[in-house]
């Protein structure tokens, strides 16, 4: 992308780890997690999926030039996995195979590496061999467990090991998660094997003013129009979300390049493209967990409302349940209230609402 570019990279970007000129403040979330990792602490960080735990880390680590080995838990399979995926990153960030191999032969299973890409995996793994892999690559490197809570949902022996391990390391270790049901066991709860283990941040959206300024600036550097009056319906559209406004931006930004598209054109578009998606995922639950959605989809924060509950046939309880099955499923998240995760999901359900659908 260059001044001199007629066709312009869109730089809103979504679904990836933003770096650079296109990840959004987040100041003093960085200044506090580097201040939680300079004093050894470790930290979980907590959030909804997608509102910019992978990004801030990531880039609270490197503008800050800490050293850190990054294992996705998603992508994980039992302690061998574990230990291969700790290794291979580390194998790319020592960058230099024959110092892998001097170092790794000091540890207790035997490996082989390959190169181009370079790719380690081990073999005759002992009951040590874990706390081996993970104190040498902790002496210099800072761990980072993303969707940490998968290691616990798919092995609590492993998440038990990897505790015990964790617990006597001298360095911080990073532990992201988004599934507020599992790490509320882990970590909330007297009796969960992570209670107070670390220091708990849970991550907010972006400020309002910080996202303004970046959408701004950005719609004005590639010289496209956008008043401040759109800037600010497109963030109450999508409701300050890190994911769904740089998603809004990004169409916005699309058109804006072919023709004068209003916002709210450009979510109806949004709304069009998605809805076999959203349609399949509303036609797959059951009727109650529907009309929890719909009076969802509303917004505010009345849903236990005695006209509402009668609009919908529902009794209270009824709704709570269907409500605690939405969270489980991940569609619903509860902090001060209820509300659906996926932005534009709400919209395509207000609109059953407003044209009496269901
Ligand atoms: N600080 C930020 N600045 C700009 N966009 C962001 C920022 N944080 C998150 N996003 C947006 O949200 C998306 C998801 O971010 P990610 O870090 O993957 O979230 P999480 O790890 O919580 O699921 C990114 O692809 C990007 O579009
Ligand atoms: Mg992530």
């Amino acid at each position: 992308m260059g001044k001199n570019n007629s066709i312009v990279e869109n730089p809103f970007v979504f679904g990836k780890v933003v770096r650079g000129e296109h990840f959004c403040n987040r100041e003093s979330e960085i200044a506090q997690l580097c201040e939680l990792v300079r004093s050894k602490q470790h930290v979980v960080l907590i959030s909804p999926r997608r509102f910019g735990k992978t990004s801030l880390v990531i880039n609270a680590l490197e503008k800050n030039k800490i050293p850190y080995v990054y294992v996705d838990c998603t992508l994980v399979d039992g302690e061998k996995g574990l230990m291969e995926a700790v290794l291979n990153d580390y194998a790319n960030k020592l960058d230099n195979i024959a110092l892998l191999e001097k170092i790794m032969k000091k540890l207790d299973f035997s490996f082989s590496i390959s190169i181009n890409p370079v790719s380690v995996s081990v073999t005759g793994v002992k009951a040590d061999s874990l706390k081996g892999v993970l104190s040498q690559v902790g002496k210099n490197y800072v761990l980072v467990f993303d969707e940490f809570q998968d290691v616990y949902e798919k092995e609590k022996n492993l998440a038990n090991s990897l505790r015990s391990v964790i617990q006597f390391l001298d360095k911080s270790v990073i532990m992201l998660g988004s599934k507020r049901h599992v790490l509320d066991k882990m970590f909330l709860t007297p009796r969960g094997i992570f209670y107070n283990f670390g220091y708990a941040l849970h991550l907010q959206k972006i400020g309002e003013s910080a996202f303004k300024k970046f959408i701004a600036r950005w719609f004005s550097k590639s010289g496209l129009k956008i008043s401040e009056g759109e800037i600010s319906e497109l963030l109450a559209i999508a409701e300050n979300h890190p994911f769904f406004t740089q998603y809004l931006c990004h169409f916005v930004f699309e058109k804006r390049r072919a023709s004068k598209a209003s916002v709210k054109e450009v979510l109806a578009q949004i709304l069009e493209m998605n809805s076999a998606f959203y349609e399949e995922t509303f036609n797959s639950l059951p009727l109650t967990q529907k009309k929890a959605l719909l009076i969802l989809s509303r917004g505010g924060t009345q849903v236990y409302s005695g006209p509402l509950l009668k609009k919908y046939a529902l009794t209270s309880q009824t709704l709570q349940k269907a409500l605690a099955l939405l969270m489980k499923k991940e569609i619903v998240d509860k902090n001060a209230s209820y509300h659906i995760l996926d932005v534009f999901f709400r919209h395509w359900l207000y609109q059953k609402v407003l044209y009496q659908k269901v």
